[in-house]
């Protein structure tokens, strides 16, 4: 059964009634990581892997949520709303709260969600849950809030109820996503671009470690802090600066370099990352994918070393993918520690990559490899459910 079709039919089994449904994706980032809360670029795009969530009315103030795949319920009142002892209903607890915060009216929800994105693999299933509910919530009390509005109550929620201070990079590409397109975004301005990506070179896939990152309790607040830390010190004496953005190679050798090497380190990769993303743009462009892969392989690189957020199952992917004449370019992707290594692969070699790949994972860390293919595909939007 689709897991569209298990969604609907519990919520219909549980509440008697007809829900309206929610599909919202997944994402990939193919180059620009840790980019997104120091208002550089990054370049995802959303993916075929989704999370779709049933909502109705209830005529009192009870807020039910019943998680299909893990067949767990949690009840709870707008009255008084604050986060549950458990994770998973505050993705959904934090988007109702932003909305009580803003003034909204609301009445009481039946919500009944499930999907095929991997949990903590780095293709951001928490956006994917968030911006359904300010999706579904927008459209059952009518809201008008715009795409942007909604990712960035997502982003609220993920920082206040779950305490993960994320930029807003995976909720703006679950809601914008479009198909085979990849999203430019300014974080600074939030203006965006469409870059068509539906090449028959090459695939991107991406190969998930199998080990869970833990944004919450990783280093993620950490790298965020460090970050602002370099900006803080830079500013003292370049008071225009207001982000790495602004930063140059040459604020970091004079500021940082001596008096704070980790925080050098830090901004060193982010500052180095943007340039890497501007140069991307025009690899792609010129559909110069040798280019393109070189510097996702740099990327992974200042990530391992500068801003310290591989694993040594991502390490090991991506050299893997250095020595495979067939992977043009790998790193790992989202927050780190964990998750999934990005690959670009020549398009009629995937399934011989991935037929190397698998054994000497197996055989390093006696786990199977899981791989997925990215479909780049359109963002949060509304199911039809005539045929569910
Ligand atoms: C996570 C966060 C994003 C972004 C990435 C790293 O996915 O949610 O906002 O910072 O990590 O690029």
């Amino acid at each position: 059964m689709s897991k569209l079709k298990k969604v609907v039919e519990k919520f219909r089994e549980l509440h008697k009634d007809e829900p309206l449904v929610v599909r919202s994706p997944g994402r990939i980032n193919l180059i620009g990581e840790h980019t997104d809360y120091n208002m550089g670029y990054v370049l995802p795009g959303a993916i075929e892997k989704n999370v779709f969530l049933a909502i109705g009315l209830r005529p009192d103030m009870d807020v039910n949520i019943f998680a299909a795949d893990y067949g767990d319920h949690y009840v709870t009142s707008l009255d008084g709303l604050t986060s549950a002892w458990k994770l998973w209903p505050n993705y959904i607890l934090g988007v109702l709260n932003e909305l009580k915060k803003r003034g909204v009216l609301l009445c009481g929800v039946n919500i009944v969600l499930g999907g095929d994105i991997p949990l903590a693999a780095g293709m951001s299933s928490s956006a994917a849950v968030t911006c359904a509910t300010a999706f579904a919530l927008n459209e059952v009390f009518d809201l008008g809030l715009s795409k942007i509005e909604l990712a960035k109550l997502a982003q609220a929620a993920e920082h206040d109820f779950v305490g993960v201070k994320c930029g807003l990079m995976d909720q703006f590409a679950s809601l914008h996503g479009k198909k085979d397109h990849l999203i430019k975004l300014n974080c600074k301005t939030n203006e965006f671009e469409y870059i068509p990506f539906n090449s028959s070179e090459v695939s991107i896939v991406l190969f998930d470690t199998g080990v869970k990152h833990h944004l919450i309790s990783s280093a993620y607040n950490d790298r965020r802090s460090e970050c602002q830390r370099g900006i803080d010190i830079i500013k003292q004496n370049e008071p225009a600066v207001k982000d790495l953005a602004d930063v140059t190679d040459e604020m970091l050798d004079k500021y940082l370099k001596l008096s704070n090497p980790l925080v050098y380190n830090r901004c060193l990769y982010v500052v180095e990352e943007m340039t890497r993303l501007k140069s991307a743009c025009g690899d792609l462009e010129r559909n110069n994918y040798a280019a393109l892969g070189g510097r996702m392989f740099e990327t992974h690189h200042g990530l391992k070393h500068l801003y310290e957020v591989s694993c040594k199952e991502c390490d090991f992917l991506v050299d893997f993918a250095v020595g495979n004449s067939y992977v043009m370019g790998a790193r790992m992707m989202g927050g780190g520690f964990g998750g999934c290594t990005i690959n670009l692969i020549s398009s009629g070699r995937v399934d011989d990559v991935i037929a190397e790949v698998r054994p000497r994972y197996k055989n390093e860390f006696g786990k199977e490899l899981k791989v997925y293919p990215a479909v780049l595909s359109d963002g949060t939007r509304l199911e039809n459910l005539i045929s569910v």
